[in-house]
């Protein structure tokens, strides 16, 4: 299995230790091919807010040397990994940096069809609180990406690094993580015969009525062209 993680913090700390878990346990019934990226060293500028990638195409991103290899990583996998430490309630700003810098293929832009047959699995931690909110940053960019399968693995650890959880807690999610390695795994192999997500299909429809009219940015509207979906071709 293929499995592309973008870590939202350069800490192996107790989000890195969670991720962790689940590759390991994935790596013992299977052969893994695992790359990481970590944030910021990996990433490390700012969305300028150019438009450049929208309207002439993600080539012409001032960052695209660090933007594309990263692409490239979540097109060849199989399992997509996002992980964040909850920061301010919210997800660590390198990583919504990141997360910025690849709204050109949202569905709402240019989808990539790479990405339609993928498992996606957010990983957050936190002293207390935040969670829901921080899934839902990374969620919705797997969503909007148009990954098949999404799972989230939410902890509560209430402690500054992974030394400080105590024995109970990390067993505990030493056992959720084997249950979510067990469930990832058989998405992955059961990719193409899962069901469609219904929010893709919806999302995909309207886009393209947007698409039909769109004189407003050629670039994305050739791209739905390229792919014949505006003359009836369905990627799903
Ligand atoms: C800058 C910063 C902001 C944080 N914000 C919150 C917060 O809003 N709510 C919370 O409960 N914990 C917060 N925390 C605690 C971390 O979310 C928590 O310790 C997390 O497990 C750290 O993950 P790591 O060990 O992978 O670095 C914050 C920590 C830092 C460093």
């Amino acid at each position: 299995m293929k499995i592309t993680v973008i870590n939202g913090t350069m800490r192996h700390g107790s989000t890195w230790h969670c991720k962790n878990l689940l590759v390991e346990k994935i790596a013992q019934w299977e052969e893994t091919q695992v790359r990481e990226f970590y944030l910021p060293k990996d990433m490390a500028d700012f969305c300028s807010g150019c438009f450049s990638c929208f309207l002439k195409g993600e080539d012409s991103c001032p960052q695209s040397d660090q933007i594309q290899p990263i692409v490239a990583a979540l097109e060849e996998a199989d399992l997509v990994i996002l992980t964040s430490p909850v920061y301010g309630l919210d997800v660590s700003g390198q990583l919504k940096a990141l997360l910025d810098h690849l709204c050109f293929m949202w569905l709402s832009h240019r989808p990539n069809p790479k990405m339609f047959n993928k498992v996606g699995i957010s990983f957050a931690t936190t002293a207390g609180a935040g969670l829901a909110h921080t899934t839902k940053t990374m969620q919705n960019s797997l969503k909007f990406w148009g990954v098949k399968k999404r799972f989230a693995s939410k902890q509560r650890v209430a402690a500054m690094k992974w030394s400080d959880i105590p024995e109970k807690k990390r067993s505990q999610i030493e056992k959720e993580m084997a249950q979510l390695a067990k469930k990832a795994t058989a998405s992955v192999a059961n990719i193409e015969h899962s069901t469609a997500p219904l929010f893709r299909k919806m999302m995909f429809k309207m886009m393209k009525q947007a698409m039909i009219k769109n004189d407003w940015n050629p670039t994305d509207r050739n791209h739905w062209e390229a792919h014949g979906w505006l003359n009836g071709t369905k990627p799903f």
